[in-house]
């Protein structure tokens, strides 16, 4: 994973925007660790909502296109069965305490796997689809992720006490509606 010199809030270029999105992903990994209580309650949620609309993101634009390339078929396979099992291990997450310590050592586990993925899509996917959209579409699709970004529901709570097991699953499937729909949107106007 490395870090651009590119703006996630600016870029009019989708790839770039998700690839700068990678390097805000390392950073909140790093502040949920080394925060405790309020603070890292607050981090991990917004770390949940970025990965549910950057892996949303990737799904409906990043990964069809990269079936198209030759051996496509096998590394899309690969990185969606590595985001099925981060999900798998968010939703963990979401049961625990985050001052358990049950929680740091997952977290990081998670941390791991996430940021080889995110090196795996650059290097399998990012860096070999320029060719695949036009400049007209890495700009459309920048704009529908940057808006979802924006209006996406914002703040995970836990409701009543039954509720309280689904306090993220319910808000990421929230978040990941609205990225798919106003990607979906851009797509069609395209
Ligand atoms: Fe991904
Ligand atoms: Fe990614």
């Amino acid at each position: 994973m490395q870090t651009t010199p590119n703006d996630a809030r600016t870029t009019e270029d989708v790839i770039d925007l998700l690839r700068a999105q990678h390097g805000r992903i390392r950073d909140l990994f790093d502040l949920v660790m080394r925060s405790e209580g309020e603070e890292r309650k607050d981090a991990f949620h917004e770390l949940v909502r970025l990965l549910a609309i950057h892996e949303t993101a990737e799904e409906e634009i990043i990964h069809p296109a990269a079936r198209r390339i030759p051996g496509g078929d096998g590394i899309v396979d690969d990185r969606l069965a590595e985001e099925r099992e981060a999900k798998e291990t968010l939703s963990d997450l979401e049961n625990m305490d985050v001052d358990d310590p049950r929680f740091l050592k997952t977290l990081d586990a998670l941390r791991i796997d996430v940021l080889t993925h995110a090196r795996a899509e650059e290097r399998y996917e990012f860096d070999r689809l320029k060719d695949e959209f036009s400049p007209a579409q890495l700009k459309g699709f920048a704009a529908a992720v940057r808006s979802a970004q924006a209006t996406a529901p914002t703040h995970p709570h836990p409701g009543t006490e039954s509720a309280t097991k689904n306090m993220l699953v319910g808000p990421m499937a929230a978040v990941a509606d609205r990225v798919r729909d106003m990607i979906r949107d851009a797509r069609d106007k395209g």
